[in-house]
């Protein structure tokens, strides 16, 4: 029996109920690793999500009979994978498919950073806008800017793809520098202040790593130029919350667009008071399109390692 802990897209829950006995614990809101581990009774797999921790204490607790964890996310952070491995138990994920949905998020963050757009339609919906003016809500264009992407993986990638169409120069900062063929012109930057001091819209493209942990801090926020934009699509823990929250209020830093954050669902609570920060619940691979292909992942990888443990 395969347990899926939250709601999936029907296509996703109709071939798994091909696949398999199937039980959907329909958690909304706080994973209860006890509740979990009451339901799991005969199971053999497990689709999971982020918002669910397997911690090693769940993991230690999860019966003999489940032969595969599956989460339904390119992220692996919300697993001890360690402690999975000790234990002997795969963990499937679902890279590759979500890789352009989430660039168009960043790109959207980027747009409405940039142009001011949710305190635009805040305006609107406040029955504020008393009409346009050569000086009305002025933003900032991304046309001819110069894009610095953290993390040059695949939706990395697919975001300079995307950027470039707008006319941004790309700038990267990575652990190592990329074939030609994967730069397509962009400019590998060895350290921080070449990159930072160089960029007018920082993307924040890595995943949560204790290399990444806080990666934007103070000290690095004041290597950006001022008047530059962040964008995070990656994790919330690469960001120092109470730094960026400072710079947002001083104006070094113009905007930001944050789809993640520390402690989600429940943000920083300065953030909600930021007319310059723009603020998504998470939302990075949240088509129709990639969720349905992030839950065909998953079932493939829960049916490989199945078949592989059938012998
Ligand atoms: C992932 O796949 O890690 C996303 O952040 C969740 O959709």
């Amino acid at each position: 029996m395969l347990i899926i802990t939250r709601e999936v897209p029907p296509d996703v829950a109709a071939r798994a109920a091909r696949e398999h006995k199937v039980r959907n614990l329909h958690i909304t809101g706080a994973f209860d690793p006890a509740a979990f581990l009451a339901a799991l009774d005969g199971a053999n797999a497990v689709l999971c999500t982020p918002a669910d921790r397997f911690d090693a204490a769940l993991i230690g607790a999860l019966p003999g009979s489940i032969k595969v964890l599956a989460t339904y996310s390119v992220g692996l952070d919300h697993i001890d994978v360690e402690a999975a491995a000790a234990r002997g138990l795969p963990v499937c994920n679902t890279p590759d498919v979500l890789s352009a949905a989430t660039a168009e998020l960043a790109l959207t963050l980027m747009l409405m950073a940039a142009r001011r757009a949710g305190e635009g339609e805040r305006l609107i919906r406040a029955g504020a806008w008393r009409g346009i003016s050569p000086t009305f809500h002025l933003g900032t264009s991304l046309t001819g800017k110069k894009l610095g992407i953290l993390g040059m993986g695949r939706i990395g990638r697919e975001l300079a793809v995307m950027a470039r169409g707008l006319g941004m120069e790309i700038f990267y900062r990575n652990r190592s520098r990329l074939a030609p063929e994967l730069e397509q012109g962009a400019q590998f930057c060895p350290d921080d202040a070449s990159f930072l001091g160089v960029i007018d819209v920082l993307s924040i493209n890595v995943p949560a790593s204790p290399e990444t942990k806080f990666w934007l801090n103070e000290a690095r926020i004041k290597l950006l130029k001022p008047g530059a934009i962040v964008v995070n699509t990656g994790r919330g823990s690469t960001i120092d919350d109470a730094a960026l929250i400072a710079a947002l209020r001083s104006g070094h830093v113009r905007a930001a667009g944050l789809d993640v954050f520390n402690h989600e669902p429940n943000l920083h609570p300065d953030y909600l008071t930021l007319e310059n920060a723009v603020l998504l619940p998470h939302i990075g691979s949240a088509t129709i399109e990639t969720r349905n292909a992030m839950g065909f992942v998953a079932l493939d990888g829960i049916a490989q390692v199945l078949k592989a443990a059938a012998g």
